[in-house]
């Protein structure tokens, strides 16, 4: 899948940081269950990749590596099963490491001159991070006017309530959060919960 099609796939990519590798199996599952199977694992942990590993074993669940930040992550993610990357920001370094090992990119931009770097970098599909602190939909719809083939993941400070004016921007495919699967609950091992928030998403768009 490219990143556009992964974009399509549901509202919502959620954005798990895993301190628990025996969190990611039944974590996977409950997401992929409620409906959201293209996931992000955040290289914010010491367990992030093994994590990744485990939840490709989850039916239905496309797997993906988040806070991607070189070329390095990008091949140790892929090497652990990651069929996608998404990165805080981006750079052209670490979009032509994305190119030369064939791995989808979902790179960060938060300005006009970001999203014009990444385009001549070849890359369209953009993560708008972070993207409450940096003007919300309103800041979306703006850069809709001079950026018209470029299409937007919003993602950092969206929540439930707040998602749906995201998402009802022509140019933003999905949003990302982490609010599907909030630490407190993934520690409580409450995945019916963590269920429930996903189907809650497939509503959204
Ligand atoms: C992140 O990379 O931290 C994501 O933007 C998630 O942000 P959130 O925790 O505000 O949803």
């Amino acid at each position: 899948m490219n990143v556009r099609e992964l974009m399509q796939v549901a509202p919502v990519i959620p954005v798990l940081v895993i301190d628990d590798v025996a969190s990611a199996k039944p974590l996977a599952e409950a997401l992929v269950k409620g409906g959201l199977r293209v996931l992000e694992i955040t290289l914010r942990t010491p367990v992030a990749l093994d994590a990744i590993k485990a939840m490709t074993d989850i039916e239905g669940a496309i797997v993906g590596v988040g806070t991607a930040l070189d070329g390095d992550d990008l091949k140790r993610a892929q090497d652990h099963g990651a069929v996608f990357a998404v990165s805080p920001g981006y750079t052209a370094e670490l979009g032509k490491a994305a190119n030369d090992i064939s791995m989808p990119l979902l790179p960060g931009i938060m300005s006009a001159a970001d999203i014009m770097r990444a385009r001549d970098g070849g890359f369209k599909e953009v993560k708008f991070f972070p993207a409450a602190q940096s003007g919300g939909p309103t800041m979306l719809k703006a850069l809709g006017g001079p950026f018209t083939e470029t299409v937007f993941c919003p993602t950092g400070g969206i929540n439930v309530d707040t998602a749906k004016d995201y998402l009802s921007l022509s140019n933003v495919l999905c949003v990302g959060g982490s609010w599907v699967a909030p630490r407190s609950m993934v520690e409580a091992g409450d995945w019916e919960g963590i269920t429930a928030l996903a189907s809650q998403c497939m509503s959204l768009k």
